[in-house]
């Protein structure tokens, strides 16, 4: 690839540099185009626009891989566990056991919140979206944690950080148990990441809880598959947020806000209404025939991508670990997953969707299992925020620590009215 790129603007020949990254496209670096030229680039949803360097996560779209600082999300899936890949993404290598037994005392110590923030559940309705109670309560840690709130100091980031990755389960427990009227359940600190949320979920004051080591195997799989994802828009809203110097906690709130839309994390709950509205396998055509038709405005729920074009290789992943859930569950096969694999057959054999390459993505499936698991489906996003935080919180680090950072302000093309003179009211028509 050539060092740089030649553009000719009104006879006027302009040149910029090429910047290689260690693997995926090289970028032209346009950020002297408008003193030299007067041109803004435009490209609304940055769809060949790089918003930063990054050394965290990197996609293939075509080729359906994905690496967390290197390492295959499959091996990092099924060899290693949410906490080392929460380190792994932060720190940015793998930790040693004593740095391991470290961090996770660290996180431990951190799950428990600020006794006042129980009061906040008490103004919400029960029957509030709890992603509504999510954005709220995330973005009130910040009333909380005035000592980990100067961005300037690096251990204040480190502390606010931990703080996050430890509390997004307890506050998500508590949104849980807050919607369906039990009483809020306490951290452990003897139970693994996963198998403390499941509890704080599901053990009740009544009973004995005996956290299913397969399910929170399982769950801590699905932290692990939601935990980074590059630029997406939740990400790329943490990023922007967080270039103001707004507190880290009110830029994860951001990122939460964004991600509950149907297009991005919202998609693991609308993929599930979906497969319930299909209900059997033999509605499957009249639902694909619905989906082709644009005026029907009807996307398949679970399916695209803006970055793969191939199979999301963590849909894959999930669809794998269905299984493991149904039979530590005793449920013979959820009849939604006969129509999940159907509809993926059926679209993947569909020249509509093959032209377009549409493959299932990692919301396709988490819904099954996290419906199995016994979360209703206006949870599923809530999962989603909850281990995305890590990598939100690592893309916000490292943004942080960009010495070349400024306020993201991006530009526009202007299309509205040229200037006019006011009209008093009384020469209104
Ligand atoms: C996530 O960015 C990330 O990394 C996100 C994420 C992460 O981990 O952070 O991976 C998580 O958000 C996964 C995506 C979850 N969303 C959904 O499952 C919702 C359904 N999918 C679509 O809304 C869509 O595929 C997007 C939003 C995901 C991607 O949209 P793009 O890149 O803007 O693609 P597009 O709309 O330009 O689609 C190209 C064509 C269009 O048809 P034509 O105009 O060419 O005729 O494909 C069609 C689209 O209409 N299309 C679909 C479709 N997705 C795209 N048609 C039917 N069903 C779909 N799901």
């Amino acid at each position: 690839m050539a060092e740089a790129a030649k553009l000719s603007v009104e006879g006027k020949d302009l040149e910029f540099p090429v910047l290689k990254g260690t693997i995926g496209p090289d970028v032209v670096d346009i950020g002297k185009l408008y003193s030299q030229s007067g041109l803004f680039t435009f490209d609304p949803s940055f769809t060949s626009t790089a918003s930063c360097k990054s050394t965290i996560t990197y996609i293939d779209g075509d080729a359906g891989i994905l690496l967390y600082r290197g390492y295959p999300i499959e091996q990092l899936a099924m060899q290693g566990d949410f906490i080392e890949t929460c380190y792994l993404l932060y720190y940015g290598e793998l930790p040693t056991p004593t740095q391991r037994k470290k961090f996770q005392y660290d996180i431990t110590h951190h799950t428990m919140i600020h006794e006042q923030m129980v009061l906040f559940f008490r103004g919400f309705r029960r029957d509030a979206h709890p992603m509504a109670i999510m954005v709220a309560m995330v973005g009130a840690l910040s009333a909380f944690y005035h000592d980990s709130t100067d961005i300037a100091d690096p251990r204040q980031r480190e502390v606010a950080s931990h703080r996050m990755i430890a509390k997004l389960p307890t506050i998500a427990a508590m949104t849980y148990k807050y919607h369906i009227g039990q009483p809020f359940v306490y951290p452990r600190n003897d139970l693994s990441y996963a198998a403390n949320f499941l509890h704080m979920c599901f053990s009740v004051p009544c009973e004995e809880y005996k956290v299913n080591e397969v399910l929170a195997r399982a769950m801590d799989r699905i932290f692990t598959l939601h935990a980074d994802h590059e630029q997406n828009a939740s990400t790329s809203t943490v990023r922007l947020a967080g270039s103001s110097g707004a507190n880290p906690f009110a830029c994860i709130a951001a990122g939460i806000a964004c991600l509950w839309g149907p297009a991005h994390g919202g998609a693991n709950e609308a993929a599930l209404k979906m497969l319930e509205e299909i209900g059997t396998v033999d509605n499957i055509p009249a639902f694909i025939e619905k989906v082709k038709d644009k005026t029907s405005k009807i996307k398949l729920m679970g399916f695209g991508h803006r970055v793969y074009k191939n199979y999301d290789p963590r849909a894959k992943i999930l669809q794998a670990s269905a299984h493991e859930v149904f039979e530590a569950l005793g449920v013979k096969d959820d009849p939604l997953l006969d129509v999940a694999r159907e509809l993926e057959r059926v679209a993947l054999s569909d020249p509509y969707f093959i032209e377009r390459k549409l493959y299932p993505n990692v919301d396709f499936y988490s819904g099954i299992i996290l419906r199995a698991m016994g979360f209703p489906t206006s949870m599923f996003t809530v999962l989603f925020a909850l281990a995305r935080t890590v990598g939100w919180i690592s893309q916000w680090k490292e943004m942080i620590e960009d010495p070349g950072q400024k306020i993201g302000r991006p530009r526009q093309l202007y299309v509205g009215p040229t200037q006019r003179d006011y009209v008093k009211m009384e020469s209104r028509a």
